[in-house]
């Protein structure tokens, strides 16, 4: 069944991939009552702090929190604990941490809940391969063999075991995450690419479209809607082209 207009909207994530508040406060501001999601990516936390989440949470954004933690568990733990209390509504580690560090990210969050500090739960999860890396960078260079649908699988698995939402992964990889998963089991997808636009530095990509009729139930999108001459019809367009 097709999506309504707002139903799509609200699986679109817009990556505010900018270099400081006040020009993702200008995109965002664009955007606001749109019904989309504001991913926080690591060149603007880096830049403005936690004071982005907060404004971005105050005009009305759902906020994903996209600094893909990888470190020992105890300090994954406490950077869960600090996000969980700035209020993002999801957040990410990398699955390649281990089940250990992914478990201390819900300890972590666990934690800031029990002691009152924390707003919301948010949804944790786990980035299985980048959607920049091909089949040959995963073989050659991450020295990971097979195909990376099975390592992605394989993590995502990992993930589900260690108490997480879901995963970020490529659109193509959805039915195989589902079916290993179960359908409840989140699936965040950058790599989307509307026909025709530049494929940048991404390697597993699909169209709008094609990841909703894959079953992706949140959409990741920068550059076609961030570096688009009028971002806001970007974005109509695509919500446009998700629910058709
Ligand atoms: O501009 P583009 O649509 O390629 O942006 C994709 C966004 O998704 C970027 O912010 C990037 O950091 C993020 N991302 C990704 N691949 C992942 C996880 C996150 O491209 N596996």
């Amino acid at each position: 069944m097709a999506l309504t207009r707002s139903e799509a909207a609200s699986k679109v994530m817009v990556a505010l991939d900018k270099p400081d508040a006040r020009a993702a406060l200008q995109l965002a501001e664009r955007l606001q009552g749109s019904g989309c999601w504001a991913k926080v990516g690591m060149e603007l936390f880096y830049a403005a702090g936690p004071d982005i989440v907060r404004e971005l949470k105050a005009r009305g954004f759902n906020v994903f929190l996209d600094v893909k933690m990888h470190d020992i568990p105890n300090t994954v733990r406490g950077g869960a604990r600090s996000i969980a209390r700035l209020g993002v509504d999801m957040f990410n580690v990398h699955a390649a941490g281990g089940s250990a560090m992914m478990s201390a990210a819900v300890q972590g969050v666990r934690d800031a809940i029990e002691a009152g500090d924390a707003p919301n739960r948010p949804l944790i999860i786990a980035v299985t391969q980048l959607t920049s890396t091909s089949q040959a960078t995963l073989n050659d260079e991450i020295g990971i063999p097979g195909p990376v649908e099975d390592a992605v699988v394989r993590y995502a698995r990992l993930a589900k075991s260690a108490g997480l939402d879901g995963v970020v992964a490529s659109p193509l990889e959805v039915a195989a995450i589902k079916s290993a998963c179960g359908a409840d089991f989140a699936t965040v997808t950058p790599g989307i690419r509307p026909r025709g636009a530049d494929a940048g530095d991404q390697s597993r990509m699909t169209t709008p479209l094609d990841a909703v009729r894959g079953g992706t139930d949140y959409l990741v999108i920068g550059r076609p809607i961030t570096g688009a001459p009028d971002p806001v019809q970007a974005f109509q367009t695509i919500v446009e082209e998700m629910s058709s």
